[in-house]
């Protein structure tokens, strides 16, 4: 039985993850499975780096979630709206989803999660965090059984690549901001990465999964990069620390469920596990009893790294369509049964 796939959009993202699931068909027996049915783009005349049938690709975007055919809808076109209409019809329509949405996730997982659970199918998002790492799948399950008390990230590459760069260079914001966009590391708006919007995004997702209950992304407290000058990277260095933009989701203390969860720029000791992941690599350490620290990282954004998260939970899906394993999924993002409830101070 054949796997169809409805891909809407064909950017950075979603052009990296036709390439990467074309070129591997020949390496990968669930691949063999998947054939991409439908691409919806939103102009039909932009040249593209993949080739696909003239018959697959579609501006109509709407007829892809409604194509009977179509088993898999994978979301790449992110933003908002269209995307959150999008995602609930193909839903609604009994398809499984694939996406890389943060901000659509983040504010509307509780909608989309009791949505999916009355229909019985998935919603996969390894790729809506930490860009190419693995993040999401090991904390819904490999650590689901620790109690978590701390997840502090570096989530957002762009803001990553450009700290690391007015630290190691001397480069100039703004310099460095256009770099991080001509090499897809950016949003198309980047006040979202500069601003911190897009950490807090994606903090509000690791500490739905790693706490249980929904954190609302709109309680995050929230400040970016933009007032980081060569001056305070220069006194941080002299006395020891670097600049990161961290994400944080603690616990208040570890006899109460309140949560703190922020975003900000941080004087990170140089001696910090964090302080030496540097471009635009993200790195997420969990801490919980009784495992400790773990530490996941990994580059955070760009085509190849995105599109790698993307097929992974497409054949995690193609699996699991295989061993008919589709029963309706209890998602944690929906409050997890194996975690305290926990919400934002
Ligand atoms: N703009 C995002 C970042 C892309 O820089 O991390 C990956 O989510």
């Amino acid at each position: 039985m054949g796997i169809k796939l409805g891909i809407l959009g064909l950017g950075t993202v979603g052009t990296g993850t036709v390439q990467l699931l074309q070129d591997n068909v020949g390496r990968h027996s669930l691949l063999q499975l998947v054939e991409i049915h439908r691409v919806g783009v939103k102009s039909l005349d932009k040249p593209r780096d993949v080739t696909l049938a003239k018959s697959v690709i579609t501006t109509d975007l709407e007829s892809i979630v409604n194509d009977p055919e179509v088993d898999i809808v994978v979301e790449l076109i992110g933003g908002l709206e269209p995307a959150r209409e999008l995602i609930l019809k193909a839903i609604q329509n009994g398809k499984h989803v694939v996406t890389a949405n943060k901000a659509v996730i983040s504010r509307f997982g509780a909608e989309i999660f009791t949505l999916a659970n009355r229909q019985g199918v998935y919603v996969m998002l390894e790729a809506a965090v930490g860009g190419g790492i693995p993040v999401i799948q090991p904390l819904k399950q490999s650590l689901s059984v620790n109690r978590i008390h701390t997840v502090t990230g570096i989530v957002n590459g762009t803001t990553n690549y450009i700290l690391t760069r007015m630290q190691t260079e001397g480069s100039s914001f703004d310099a460095v901001l256009a770099d991080a966009q001509k090499l897809g590391y950016a949003e198309a708006d980047p006040t979202a990465d500069v601003d911190g919007w897009d950490a807090a995004d994606k903090i509000s997702i690791l500490a739905s999964l790693a706490f249980g209950g929904r954190i609302n992304r709109e309680e995050v407290s929230c400040e970016g990069i933009r007032q980081i000058s060569k001056t305070d990277i220069t006194y941080a260095n002299n006395l020891g620390f670097v600049i990161k933009l961290l994400a944080i989701a603690k616990k208040v203390s570890p006899t109460d469920c309140t949560l703190s969860v922020r975003v900000h720029p941080t004087l990170v000791p140089k001696t910090h596990p964090l302080a030496n992941i540097n471009g635009v690599y993200n790195a997420i350490l969990v801490e919980g009893e009784p495992l400790g620290q773990v530490m996941f990282f990994g580059p955070g954004a760009g085509a190849g790294a995105t599109a790698s998260a993307v097929s992974s939970d497409i054949l995690n899906l193609v699996a699991r369509l295989q061993t008919g394993q589709i029963s309706a999924p209890l998602d944690p993002l929906l409050g997890c049964s194996h975690q305290d409830y926990c919400q934002i101070a």
